[in-house]
Parts: C-alpha cells; structure tokens; sequence
C-alpha cells in the first residue's frame, strides 16, 4: 500500500475513537438533561418591611439548589458548554479555579459523569466549603489568591486536563435569552405581582457572570428595557466599583475580598459594565451586619454575599421611599449561612477582622423599622 493510501486509514481509527466519545458525550448530556428534569425552580420569596409597605423586596433563593448555591446553575451550564464545544471528554479531568461555590457545584456535576475533578482555592476558603467538595468527590489544591488562576491553567496542562475558567467563560456559557436561566426564572416569578416588573434588580459580582445575564436580559425584553435597571454591589478588596466609575478595565490590587464569592483583584472578562445600570460600595461590616439583620426576618442564616445584595437593595428601596415612589426591588440569596459558621456568624472572627457590626445594625432597624435579632456579636 502506498504511503498516501496508508495516510487514508487514518481516519477511520480517529472515527472509532471519535464514535466512543460521541456516545459517551450523549450519556453525558443525558445525565445533565435529567438531573435538570428532577429539580425544581427555586423560590422567589416577598419580604414586605413595615417601613416599606409600597416597596416589596423579592429574594431569589439560590440556596436550595443541590449543591447549595446561584453556581449550580452556572456549573451545570459550564459543563454542557464544554461537551458542546469538545473539551470534555470520558478520561478528562475537571479544574477550576474558584472561592468555594463554583468548585462545590462543579464537583457535584463532575460526579454525576465520574470525571476526576481538582479544585484550585485560595487560602483561607471557608472550611465548611472545602468538605463539600470533597463530600462530592472532589479533591482541594490551596494556594494564594493571585496564584489560582496560573495553578488551575498549570494543572490543567500537567494533567491534560480542562480548565472549566469561569472568571472568563460564565458570560458566555450562560445562555442568557432564556432556557430557565436566572433571569428568566426570576422575571417569570414575579408576573403576578402587584408591581410584577422591578424598578431595580441587585447583584454582587465575582465572575461578573450573573449580572451580565440579567443585564441582557432586561435589554431582551421589551416589557423590561426601559423599566428596570441593574445595580451592582461591590464589596471592599475589589476593583469592580473603580473600574465601573472610571472606565479602566486594567485596575489591579494585591487584596482579596472578605466576602466569600464576590469581589475580585482584577477586571474579570465576564463582567460586563456596559450592561450595568449603577454600581454601589459596600461596607464588608454592612454586609455581615446585614445577614444577621435578615435572620431575623427570614428565620435563617445566609452567606455574605446575600448581605451585600441585600443591603444595597434596601439602599435603593430607601431612596424610591424617599422620592416618594411605590415599585418593587428584587436580588438574590446565593447561598447559606451554614458554610459560613466559623467566620461571618463566629463572633471571634468578627472581632479578630475588626469589623464594627453595630453602626450598620442600628441603620437597618431605623430604615427598616425592623430590629435585628440578639446579635451574638
Ligand atoms: C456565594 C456567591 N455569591 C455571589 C457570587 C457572584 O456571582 P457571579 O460569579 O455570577 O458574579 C458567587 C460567585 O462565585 C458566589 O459564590
């Protein structure tokens, strides 16, 4: 046989192999399509203060998901984006780099198709977290926080691995027009309420990647364009804010956020300001003393960054208050305070961050005119 001839059996051996992939690729599509066939939507809960009785604030509670918070959604999408695209594979191994919550959620789907799956976190991730992980089978690498994307694309490449990289791909692996996105559901949610189309929604930013698709979305929609608009909250440690208000999508520090998940040390390619409305600083103080403030109210314990969102929002809610106008504001619970037991609700680690809760305490009550439970603090 000629050279040229034995060249042409090649592919036939690459269809094999391609054929085994491609039906591994469909048992894995499978899965996700029926695990997503077992779940159920999240709640959006109405919270109607005293102090507001013509502005109801609505919460979107991302906590019930299976694997605990908003990045179930986004890691269920990461997934099919990458078998979409053919990067993942039967023998692939999955990394991340992430603060927790991406990394839980992704390890629960890397079990449901038994892929291997190595999270990349930095130092000092709540512990709660990382037994998540592993209780998904999931293993931890720790490092610094600037070093977790350089470990995650190392790895990768030490293990022929994928790096699933949601700072940059949440965007767009999101498919944002509809497909019971977050906004879809939370929009939906709300089309029987007496003010069924928000004046604002609130979102904290890590990847960027969740206020991006509620900012398309109210652009994609008609009803909504021209009536909501997007606010993002930033915690202290992060560039987002700075980078909003002055344009310089290069603004880097050398800090990471207290409030696990959001804030960032460098403009993430998933967030997207041309799509946000406003942004809001957030005090990290005013964002723990928000969570005990809402235990109160809910009955519950949430993460930090529901804090931020909630205290922005309630911010907003005060202005409209205050220009005499009636609506709705809605935001979002991104997880349980139950993975934040030993920092946000331990008193010493309160007091050893130096982080001063009455102030904010006492603020929420005046304009809320709800008190916050006995605060341990
Ligand atoms: C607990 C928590 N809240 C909020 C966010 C922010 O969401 P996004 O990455 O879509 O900006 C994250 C992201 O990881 C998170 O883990």
């Amino acid at each position: 046989m000629s050279a040229a001839l034995a060249g042409r059996d090649a592919p036939v051996t690459r269809t094999e192999k391609d054929n085994r992939v491609r039906a591994w690729v469909r048992w894995a599509m499978e899965q996700i399509m029926a695990d997503f066939n077992r779940s159920a939507d999240t709640h959006l809960i109405k919270v109607l203060l005293p102090a507001f009785p013509d502005i109801p604030l609505y919460l979107k509670d991302e906590s019930t998901h299976p694997s605990g918070s908003l990045k179930h959604r986004l890691a269920r999408s990461l997934f099919l984006y990458g078998l979409c695209n053919g990067r993942i594979g039967p023998e692939t191994t999955i990394i991340e780099s992430s603060s927790g919550s991406t990394a839980v959620s992704e390890a629960y789907f890397a079990k449901l198709l038994g892929l291997r799956f190595i999270a990349v976190v930095p130092i000092g991730t709540a512990p709660e977290k990382l037994n998540q992980i592993r209780f998904f089978g999931g293993t931890i690498e720790e490092t610094a926080f600037y070093n977790v994307y350089q470990r995650a694309e190392s790895l990768a490449d030490e293990l022929d691995g994928h790096y699933m990289d949601q700072f940059t791909y949440a965007e767009r692996a999101t498919d944002w027009r509809g497909n019971n996105n977050i906004a879809d559901s939370l929009f939906s949610q709300m089309a029987r309420e007496a003010h069924a189309v928000p004046d604002w929604v609130v979102m904290s930013a890590g990847t960027g990647g969740t206020s991006a698709t509620l900012g398309r979305y109210v652009r994609y929609r008609p009803e909504l364009v021209e009536r909501t608009r997007i606010c993002v909250v930033d915690p202290e440690n992060s560039v987002f804010y700075d980078s909003f208000t002055s344009g310089n999508e290069r603004l880097e520090i050398d800090a990471s956020s207290r409030i696990e998940g959001i804030g960032r040390p460098q403009v993430e390619a998933s967030f997207l300001p041309e799509v946000i409305d406003r942004m809001l600083k957030v005090p990290d103080a005013a964002s723990i003393a928000t969570i005990h403030w809402l235990e109160s109210v809910l009955g519950r314990k949430c993460g930090g960054s529901t804090g931020t969102n909630v205290y922005g929002a309630l911010t907003l809610m005060a202005e409209m208050r205050q220009e005499g106008r009636e609506g709705s504001v809605a935001t979002l619970i991104c997880d349980g305070g139950e993975r934040y037991l030993s920092s946000y609700y331990d008193p010493a680690w309160i007091e050893a961050e130096e982080l001063e809760l009455q102030p904010y305490l006492d603020e929420l009550e005046a304009v809320t005119g709800t008190r916050a439970q006995q605060c341990t603090t």
